[in-house]
C-alpha cells in the first residue's frame, strides 16, 4: 500500500440489511482506490451507517457521533458521513446539530455516496441526500465482509406499518430486485466459491408483488435452488405472507435451509390488532402446524415485543402461554421502544420501564429453558455443519452453523488448516440456550 492511500472505516450498526448496504458502500470507495483501515484516527473517509428502530440504538450512535468530533478537530479534511435509517429520519437535524458531520446520505441515495464525498472535498460543502427515490439502489460495487456466506438483498421497503416501527418512513415502499438480477449474482457468488446466500428484505415474502412480471417468493427460491450454492436462507417473513406455496417450495427444496424466522410480536389478539400485524394468535398457530407438518426437521425463531401500549399483565400471560405452546428453538427480545412519528407512540397506556423490564426478564427465562430443552434433544446426533472459521474465544476450536441456523463449536481436528467454507458432520455432544458442543467425525 503506497503512502498516499486514502482510507475509509465504516461503523455499523442495525439489520443485516445495513451490513449489505455498509458493504456497497466499501464496494463504491475501493472502486475510487480507498482502502479500508481498522483503525479510526488513519481514515479519510468515516461512515456511520446507523438505525433508528429503537431508541438504544439511537442512544448509542449519538454517542458515537459525538466521539468523532475530536478527530475531525486534529484533521478537519477528514469526511464524516452519517448514513442510513437515522441519517434519513433525522437529516438536516443532524447537521444542525453537530457541525463536524459533512454528509448525510440516506437510505435512498446509497449509490451516490462517493459522488457526494468527491463533492464535499471538492466544494468544502456540507452535503445532505435524503431525497426519497423508488428506484432499485442495487449497485454491482460490492466489496463483501465475508467470502464463504453472502447478503443478497432481494427487496427494499417496507409496506405493512406495523403501528409501533418505524422502518417504512425510513425505508420507504417495498421495491423488488428483478429475478434475473439475483439469479446472476447467485452464480456469480457460486463461481466465487460462496456456499451460503441470505436474501435480504423487511418482508420477502412479498417479494415479486410490484414487479411486472407475475413471480412471487416461492418462484424466486425454486429458480436460485439449482444454483450450485449449498445454503439458501432468507429473513425476515411476515407471518401473513408465509404461505403453503412457500412451506412447500422449502420442503420440496434442495438447498434452502430448515429455518423458519417468523417474528409474532406478541401473543394476545388485542394487541396484534393494535400493532396491526393482520394476523390472530389462532392463525399463526395454524401456521406453525403447516411449517411443522411439511417440513419436520425445522428450527422455529421469532420476535417479540413487550410492554406495547395497553399490554396487561394478563395480556402479556399470553404472550407466556403462546411461548410454552409453540416452543420456539430461540426468540429475539424486545422492549417497546416508543417511536415518534408511529401510531403506537400516541398511544395511551404506556407501559412503565420497570415494568417492561420484569416482563422482559420472565418472558426471557421462558424462552431460554425452552431453547435449552430442544437443543438437549439433539445431543447424540450428527449434524451437517458449514465451517465458518475458528471459534473467537479459542483458535483451537472451529465454529460454523447447522442447516437449522445453530451455532456449533467443536475441535479442529486438523489444527494446522482451518477448512472454512467445508461441509462437515459433527456429532453434538452437550448443549447449551444459544450453543452446541460436539466432534467432527468427517467431511462431506
Ligand atoms: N422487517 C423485519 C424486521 C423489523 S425490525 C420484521 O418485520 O420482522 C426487527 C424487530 O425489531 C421487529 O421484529 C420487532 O420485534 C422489533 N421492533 C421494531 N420496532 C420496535 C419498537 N418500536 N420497539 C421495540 N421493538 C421493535
Ligand atoms: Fe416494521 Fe412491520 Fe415492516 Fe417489519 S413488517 S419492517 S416490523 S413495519
Ligand atoms: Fe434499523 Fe433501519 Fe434495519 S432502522 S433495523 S437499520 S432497516
Amino acid at each position: 500500500m503506497s503512502q498516499s492511500s486514502r482510507y475509509y472505516h465504516i461503523i455499523n450498526y442495525g439489520c443485516q440489511m445495513n451490513e449489505s448496504d455498509s458493504e456497497h458502500f466499501a464496494g463504491q470507495l475501493q472502486k475510487i482506490n480507498y482502502v479500508p483501515t481498522q483503525e479510526l484516527p488513519q481514515a479519510d473517509v468515516i461512515i456511520i451507517n446507523t438505525c433508528c428502530v429503537r431508541e438504544s440504538a439511537e442512544k448509542k450512535i449519538y454517542g458515537k457521533i459525538g466521539e468523532l468530533k475530536r478527530l475531525k478537530t486534529n484533521r478537519p479534511e477528514i469526511v464524516i458521513c452519517i448514513a442510513g435509517c437515522l441519517a434519513q429520519k433525522e437529516g438536516a437535524k443532524l447537521i444542525q446539530k453537530y457541525p463536524h458531520i459533512d454528509l448525510i446520505l440516506g437510505t435512498h441515495n446509497i449509490t451516490r455516496l462517493t459522488e457526494l464525498i468527491q463533492a464535499v472535498q471538492t466544494q468544502h460543502q456540507r452535503q445532505i441526500a435524503i431525497e426519497e427515490d423508488t428506484a432499485v439502489i442495487f449497485d454491482n460495487q460490492v466489496a463483501r465482509n465475508n467470502s464463504i456466506s453472502a447478503w443478497i438483498p432481494i427487496m427494499y421497503g417496507c409496506n405493512n406499518y406495523c403501528s409501533y416501527c418505524i422502518v417504512p418512513y425510513v425505508r420507504g415502499r417495498e421495491r423488488s430486485r428483478p429475478l434475473q438480477e439475483i439469479i446472476s449474482e447467485i452464480k456469480q457468488l457460486s463461481q466465487l466459491g460462496y456456499k451460503e446466500v441470505t436474501l435480504l428484505g423487511q418482508n420477502v415474502n412479498s417479494y415479486g408483488k410490484d414487479l411486472p412480471t407475475p413471480i412471487d417468493f416461492a418462484d424466486l427460491l425454486t429458480a436460485i435452488d439449482f444454483e450450485a450454492i449449498e445454503r439458501i436462507r432468507y429473513m425476515t417473513s411476515h407471518p401473513r405472507d408465509m404461505n403453503e406455496k412457500i412451506i412447500q417450495t422449502i420442503a420440496q427444496g434442495r438447498k434452502i435451509c430448515e429455518h423458519f424466522h417468523l417474528p409474532i410480536q406478541a401473543g394476545s389478539d388485542e394487541i396484534l390488532q393494535k400493532m396491526n400485524r393482520g394476523y390472530s394468535v389462532q392463525y399463526y398457530k395454524e401456521l406453525i402446524s403447516m411449517v411443522r407438518q411439511y417440513v419436520p426437521q425445522t428450527s422455529i425463531t421469532t420476535d417479540i415485543i413487550v410492554g406495547f401500549p395497553g399490554e396487561t399483565d394478563e395480556m402479556f400471560n399470553d404472550t407466556l402461554a403462546l411461548v410454552e405452546h409453540i416452543r420456539f428453538d430461540a426468540a429475539y427480545t424486545f422492549l417497546y421502544s416508543p417511536r415518534s412519528g408511529t401510531p403506537a407512540a400516541m398511544l395511551p397506556d404506556q407501559v412503565p420501564l420497570l415494568t417492561k423490564k420484569n416482563r422482559l426478564q420472565q418472558l426471557m427465562d421462558v424462552q431460554n429453558s425452552i431453547s435449552l430443552e430442544i437443543n438437549k434433544t439433539l445431543v447424540g446426533q450428527t449434524l451437517e455443519v458449514l465451517v465458518e472459521g475458528s471459534s473467537k474465544n479459542d483458535d483451537s476450536k472451529l465454529t460454523g452453523r447447522t442447516r437449522t441456523n445453530k451455532i456449533v463449536i467443536w475441535d479442529n481436528p486438523h489444527p494446522d488448516k482451518i477448512n472454512s467454507g467445508q461441509l462437515v458432520n459433527v456429532e453434538i455432544n452437550s448443549a447449551q440456550t444459544w450453543l452446541l458442543k460436539g466432534r467432527e467425525i468427517e467431511s462431506i
